[in-house]
């Protein structure tokens, strides 16, 4: 039986079984529609989240299974001081498959230790968020044909943004990437992944201005300054709108270079970029669902 804690748990081969099926889902929908009839997938959500679990509730739901679950930790046992450990022990009893986000950092893995069932990390504080990268990935894969040999931008909160660790992380099994962070010095990426760069031979880039290095990307990731990872509102302030991506600046950017934002969106993308065909944000929130749909069917398998 397997769990998902980290997109490095599946190789390089693996995840191209997996956006295979995802695509497979995407060309025909219908032939999956009762491929998980009878089973279910709990929803443990102690920290607020609105499209990672409604995206792994309709991934169910189109595979024809069924959905239970808590969506704050206010309305779970954790207010009665229920450990995750024993939380899971008990909903391995009622559910086939759990997804689970915590603000701990590794508490979905210390739940997946214990647990008889597959545990799937929906975001564990500002470490990992293994189901959005595997989003980003086969939103890359499948609208630019190609999985390496490109020039990536991340622009944002680099410093407390859980989906920019986990892709930077995933992202280094391919060839030839070359990674531009742009971020205020106080949101720089943390040197436990510079460093790891350095030690691959990675080549990367830290900037702080958008402008300077649009037109060299062929990516471009951005994301939202995590308001609730900071420890003063006064800095949050001061940093949240140091980014505003617009008309004018998507005008240096190539023809084909593409725009990516796991959303919630804030500030950091004006509306007016949404309807550049470069703005695939949408459809990346689409392609969420088919690879949560393909992992589900991943994950169950490997218990059966
Ligand atoms: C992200 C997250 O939760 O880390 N959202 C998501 O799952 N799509 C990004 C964010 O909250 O900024």
């Amino acid at each position: 039986m397997r769990h998902l804690m980290n997109p490095l748990d599946f190789s390089v081969e693996e995840l191209d079984m997996l956006f295979d099926l995802a695509e497979d889902i995407e060309a025909d929908p219908a032939k999956y529609a009762h491929a998980c009839t009878g089973r279910k997938l709990a929803t443990c959500f102690y920290e607020p989240s609105t499209r990672t679990r409604l995206s792994f509730e309709a991934a169910m739901l189109n595979l024809g299974g069924q959905v239970l679950g808590f969506s704050d930790a206010g309305s779970s046992s954790a207010s009665k001081g229920e450990s995750v450990s024993d939380t899971i022990r008990v909903i391995s009893c009622y559910a086939d498959i759990c997804a689970m986000r915590h603000p701990k950092e590794g508490a979905p893995m210390v739940a997946a230790e214990r647990s008889r069932i597959p545990v799937i990390n929906a975001g564990d504080g500002g470490h990992q968020h293994p189901t959005q990268t595997l989003t980003d990935l086969l939103t890359i894969r499948a609208l630019k044909g190609r999985l390496g040999n490109f020039t990536i931008g991340l622009c944002g909160d680099l410093k407390f943004g859980r989906t920019v660790h986990s892709l930077i992380n995933a992202l280094i099994r391919y060839t030839d990437i070359h990674f531009i962070f742009i971020s205020p010095p106080e949101l720089k990426v943390p040197d436990y992944i510079t460093d790891m760069l350095r030690e691959k031979g990675i080549t990367y880039e830290e900037v702080i201005r958008l402008e300077d290095s649009i037109s060299q990307l062929d990516l471009l990731y951005m994301t939202r300054v995590q308001r609730e990872r900071f420890f003063n509102e006064e800095d949050y302030v001061r940093l949240k709108d140091f980014y505003i991506l617009n008309k004018e600046k998507m005008k240096s950017a190539k023809p084909d270079m593409l725009v990516l934002h796991p959303l919630p969106r804030v500030n950091e993308i004006s509306v007016e970029v949404d309807d550049d065909p470069r703005a695939v944000y949408f459809k990346q929130a689409q392609y969420g669902v088919y690879v949560r749909m393909a992992l589900i069917l991943t994950l169950l398998k490997s218990a059966d």
